[in-house]
């Protein structure tokens, strides 16, 4: 009950036999549990008939009234719909949409089923503009592009980078920082915010950050910790990241080509969300995380900016484009 409003924790992290990874894991446990608390945490959410109404057609005979697949009945209910499978403002982390994928939700559905411009694909998008633009607490916070810029990368992501980051903990991505807050009600509770309005962080040479840069970052957790405000990197600024540091080694003679997209693909995973970044080894490996090889070999590691730039493509469905 408790974690089925987030994500779920990375199925690749049970064979990853790396200490830092494991307790990067137990993080997002942490971000996925807390955040879901008790099924009454949102105050009332506005009605919206025509949602509800595509809910039962697509879903309702196997979750609705006396259709309880997984447990579940009240899809046409969207305020618990809501306080169990969602973070208002922030789909890529909702569970309700990160479900409903080919083959996933609706069940026996297939990748036709999602085309552009069918039913479901349609319907998709309709629950994703609902989750992103679900204004329940009228927060007004600043966008994570916003505070990225401002606070965590020059004040954090100097330390908490690549490489052997403190207490494991990556802030120079949107998903490394995710395993550290708590998106929602709950926001105050989260590890980040008391590391910084207690005073402990950022650590010297960097100055403490002031009561409204605390205020910033608290607001945007509480606002639901989206990924917002970014344009998303395309396949053409990850490839000229490949073509300037890594083709040299990985040239399409080799047996570890990333000489085009369907070869980079290889190495990212076809779950969608922070949990496919998190598990995609072409991510892990310019974050030099341990249990992967570390890139690019025997050369410096990317700056903070070109491995921004791979996540956003990557949680932006890593298309071709
Ligand atoms: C043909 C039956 C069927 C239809 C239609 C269906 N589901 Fe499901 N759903 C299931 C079953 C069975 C489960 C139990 C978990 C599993 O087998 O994956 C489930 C589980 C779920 C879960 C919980 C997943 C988890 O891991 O906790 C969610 C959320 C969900 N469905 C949402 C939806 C949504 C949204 C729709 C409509 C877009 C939908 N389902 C349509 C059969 C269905
Ligand atoms: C100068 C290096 C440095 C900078 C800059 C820095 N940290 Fe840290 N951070 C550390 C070290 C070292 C640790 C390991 C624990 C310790 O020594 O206290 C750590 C631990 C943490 C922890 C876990 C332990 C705790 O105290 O909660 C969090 C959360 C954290 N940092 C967040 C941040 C945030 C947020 C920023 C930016 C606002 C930041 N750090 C900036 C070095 C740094
Ligand atoms: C100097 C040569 C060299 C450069 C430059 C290089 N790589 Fe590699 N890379 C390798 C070798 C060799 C392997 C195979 C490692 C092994 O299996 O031990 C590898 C493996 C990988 C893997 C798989 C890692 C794993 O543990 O499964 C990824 C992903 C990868 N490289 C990405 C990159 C990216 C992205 C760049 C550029 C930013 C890059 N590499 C630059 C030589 C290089």
């Amino acid at each position: 009950m408790l974690n089925r409003r987030l994500f779920k924790p990375a199925k690749v992290f049970i064979f990853i036999g790396s200490i830092s990874i494991l307790l990067t894991s137990c993080n997002f446990e942490n971000t996925i549990v807390n955040s879901g608390t008790s099924g009454s945490s949102l105050p009332p959410i506005p009605p919206n008939p025509a949602l509800t109404a595509k809910l039962v057609q697509h879903c309702g005979e196997c979750h609705v009234g006396s259709n309880k697949s997984g447990g579940i009945k009240d899809l046409d209910n969207l305020q618990w719909v809501a306080e169990n499978y969602i973070v208002p403002a922030n789909s890529s982390i909702s569970m309700l949409y990160l479900n409903m994928n080919p083959g996933d939700m609706p069940k026996n559905t297939t990748a036709a089923d999602y085309a552009d411009g069918t039913d479901l694909a349609i319907f998709k998008a309709e629950i994703k503009e609902w989750i992103d633009t679900l204004d329940i607490n009228t927060i007004d916070a600043k966008s994570f592009a916003e505070i990225y810029t401002d606070i965590f990368e020059p004040r954090c992501a100097t330390c908490h980078s690549v490489d052997n980051p403190p207490a494991g903990i990556q802030l120079n991505s949107y998903t490394g920082i995710l395993r550290v807050i708590e998106p929602g009600p709950l926001a105050e509770t989260s590890l980040l915010y008391d590391a910084i309005n207690q005073g402990r962080m950022p650590k010297a040479p960097n100055p403490l950050l002031d009561p409204d840069e605390i205020e910033e970052v608290l607001k945007w957790i509480q606002a639901g910790g989206a990924y917002d405000g970014i344009t998303p990197a395309t396949f053409t600024e990850v490839n000229t990241i490949i073509q300037a540091k890594c083709i040299s080694c990985h040239g399409a003679s080799t047996s570890r080509s990333l000489a085009s997209h369907a070869d980079v693909m290889a190495y990212v995973s076809s779950t969608v969300g922070p949990t496919g970044v998190a598990e995609s080894t072409l991510y892990r490996a310019v974050q030099r995380q341990s249990g992967v090889q570390p890139m690019p070999r025997n050369n410096p590691a990317l700056p903070n900016s070109e491995i921004f730039t791979i996540e956003s493509w990557i949680l932006d469905g890593a298309q071709d484009n």
